[in-house]
């Protein structure tokens, strides 16, 4: 098991943000967490990878017990995280190579040695996914979409066992888009890859590799369990509370309000 919440809830700052999570989620399987804006996305995935602490509720990840152990550095080494947090903290001057490469330590920037093993596993990891040729570029000077994939090969650098996208394409041109969900579905498609999870407020960003679908509104699970059960037009309508329907193209989910 990868993941086990049980009841759990959250508040920051005197405002709940999750209430009575439950989530169980298996070794290998991938999932997407939908919801509009502010649904509390990022906070549940902020919580997986220790940045919060549940304020009630039981949670393991990754067979570590919340509040069992000191978590931090532990469990996070074993997660890989892109998301717009993250980004912010990246220094904008340092090269695309030494992005990828302070993967390895879990650090922004690099202040450590990197061994040559570390150097190759870097330059196999740009090669493989086409950024190779703007690996010596300072990461200010990429688009977006070259940006986003730096930063899911710095994710890779340490073999995450859960590999957390929160939001990698939003904001993407269409191109850029569909080269990260093609990146997505190489690294799903590995014997040892990482469990995913993928977070989107766009149906259409939805690609086959995510069989699963956890369906979050105002904190609270409103149904869960496979993509082609969750992304129809009955359950999306009661959803949103909004007549929608969902056409499927290239076994991907498109929504139409109605
Ligand atoms: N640290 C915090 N303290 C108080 N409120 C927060 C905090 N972090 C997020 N929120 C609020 O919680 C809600 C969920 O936010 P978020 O998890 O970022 O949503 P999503 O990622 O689904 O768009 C929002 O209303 C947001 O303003
Ligand atoms: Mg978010």
């Amino acid at each position: 098991m990868s993941l086990d919440l049980k009841d759990v809830s959250l508040k920051r700052n005197g405002k709940w943000l999750l209430h009575s999570v439950n989530w169980q989620v298996k070794e290998k399987e991938n999932w997407v967490l939908y919801g509009l804006n502010g649904a509390g996305k990022t906070a549940l995935l902020n919580m997986l990878c220790s940045y919060y602490f549940p304020t009630s509720g039981e949670m393991t990840v990754l067979g570590h017990v919340f509040g069992k152990e000191a978590l931090g550095e532990k469990l996070r080494k074993k997660i890989g995280l892109i998301s717009a947090g993250l980004e912010k903290k990246l220094h904008p001057d340092d090269r695309a190579f030494e992005i990828v490469l302070s993967g390895a330590f879990a650090s922004i920037g690099l202040y450590e040695s990197p061994t040559d093993d570390m150097r190759e596993k870097a330059i196999d990891l740009l090669k493989a996914f086409g950024s190779i040729k703007y690996a010596n570029r300072t990461y200010e000077t990429l688009s977006q979409g070259e940006k986003q994939k730096v930063l899911i090969a710095r994710a890779l650098m340490n073999d995450p066992e859960l590999l957390i996208l929160d939001e990698p394409v939003t904001g993407l041109d269409f191109l850029a888009r569909e080269q990260v969900l093609d990146m997505i579905s190489m690294i799903a498609s590995k014997p040892d890859a990482p469990t995913l999870l993928y977070t989107t407020h766009h149906a259409e960003d939805i690609s086959p590799v995510f069989q699963h679908t956890l369906l979050l509104k105002e904190g609270t699970v409103f149904c869960k369990g496979e993509t082609k059960q969750m992304m129809t037009s009955d359950t999306l309508t009661s959803f949103f509370n909004c007549p929608v329907e969902v056409m499927w193209r290239n076994e991907r989910p498109h929504l139409i309000k109605l």
